[in-house]
């Protein structure tokens, strides 16, 4: 039975793949991964490669017409993802960094929303400075992505809409399989549950004057069995659930352990979100809290995840 339902879910993935639009710069991005982890793989330590963790982040969005005018959108700031890029390359890991364009970057959270035009003044001689008020922050951001990108430990990869965000993902970690259980995935993108197969998307913009629109959208498949079983089958799987309902959040968190065979699941309520999450694991229920109202929830979940992974490569070494 398992079996059949396995063969369903590979062929409901397949279906997914092969009716999306091409991926554009898919070339582009190959190389940028293969160079990337290429480099990690040489830098073999004494318990295997260089470890590399794949954050998402963002919302994916789901076109409504193939010359998209209109879409659905997820909800996601990408606070979560690009605070916990900041602790994992902070902890000496490698970052892939899958984010939906204009989401939150990593250390430029404390930016203002339009850092080009808050951040920078003109003087009277036409010369550009950064306004007093925010130069620390400015100084923050630049000089914590500089050193994370020229030294090699942050690659950051763009997404709009599903069909993008899914077969980035499935580059990213079918490329990450080499680095077998040193490579990490923390799913913390909100990744859309329902689309529109492209064959049956409108080409144009949908007439208003036709009335009222009905629409049937499809499932998007979970391509979290794909990732554990196929593509990646040695790394270490984090994934999330978002819930607004707290009766629910713990059961489904739990579901999505077993089901997709996660080694944890971070189960995160939407109000609370960035005061406490759960870290649902096969032997605990851990909260995690932070630690007051101006640090992140982010560094104590790094930390422990960081840890279990620690005890994830020793096990599969011994
Ligand atoms: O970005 P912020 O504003 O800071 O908010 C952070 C967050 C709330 C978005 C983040 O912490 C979070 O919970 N992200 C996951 C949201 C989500 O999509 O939850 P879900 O219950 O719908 O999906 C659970 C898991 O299944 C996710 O890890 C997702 O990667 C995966 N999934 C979902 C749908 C789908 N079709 N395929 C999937 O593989």
């Amino acid at each position: 039975m398992d079996a059949i339902n396995n063969n369903d879910a590979v062929d409901e993935v397949n279906s997914f793949f092969e009716s999306a639009p091409l991926l554009k710069d898919a070339n582009s991005i190959n190389a940028k991964l293969t160079q990337f982890i290429n480099q990690k793989s040489s830098l073999s330590g004494s318990e295997g490669p260089k470890r590399v963790v794949c954050v998402t982040s963002g919302g994916t969005t789901v076109p409504l017409e193939q010359r998209c005018v209109r879409y659905i959108d997820n909800f996601s700031s990408g606070h979560r993802g690009a605070t916990s890029c900041e602790y994992f390359l902070k902890s000496g890991y490698s970052v892939i960094f899958l984010y939906r364009r204009g989401t939150c970057q990593p250390y430029c959270r404390s930016l203002p929303d339009d850092p080009l035009l808050e951040c920078f003044e003109l003087t009277d001689d036409s010369c550009i400075k950064v306004h007093e008020s925010h130069s620390e922050a400015v100084k923050k951001a630049i000089s914590g992505h500089h050193a994370a990108v020229s030294g090699g430990f942050l690659l950051k990869l763009p997404f709009t809409t599903i069909f993008e965000y899914l077969q980035m993902l499935r580059l990213i970690a079918t490329s990450m399989k080499t680095l077998g259980p040193s490579a990490m995935f923390y799913l913390a993108a909100a990744v859309s549950d329902f689309y529109v197969p492209w064959e049956s998307m409108a080409v144009h913009k949908i007439q208003s004057a036709s009335g009222p629109l009905d629409m049937r959208l499809a499932q998007v498949p979970k391509m979290l069995s794909v990732l554990r079983n196929q593509w990646a089958p040695s790394a270490f799987c984090v994934s999330f659930k978002l819930e607004t309902d707290t009766e629910i959040l713990l059961e489904k968190a739990g579901n999505a352990l077993k089901r997709y065979k996660m080694h944890a699941v971070v189960a995160n309520e939407l109000s609370t979100r960035k005061e406490v999450v759960i870290l649902v694991t096969n032997s605990e229920k851990v909260s995690v809290y932070r630690e007051n109202d101006h640090s992140d929830v982010e560094s104590p979940l790094i930390k422990l995840l960081i840890e279990k992974h620690t005890s994830y490569i020793a096990v599969i070494k011994e």
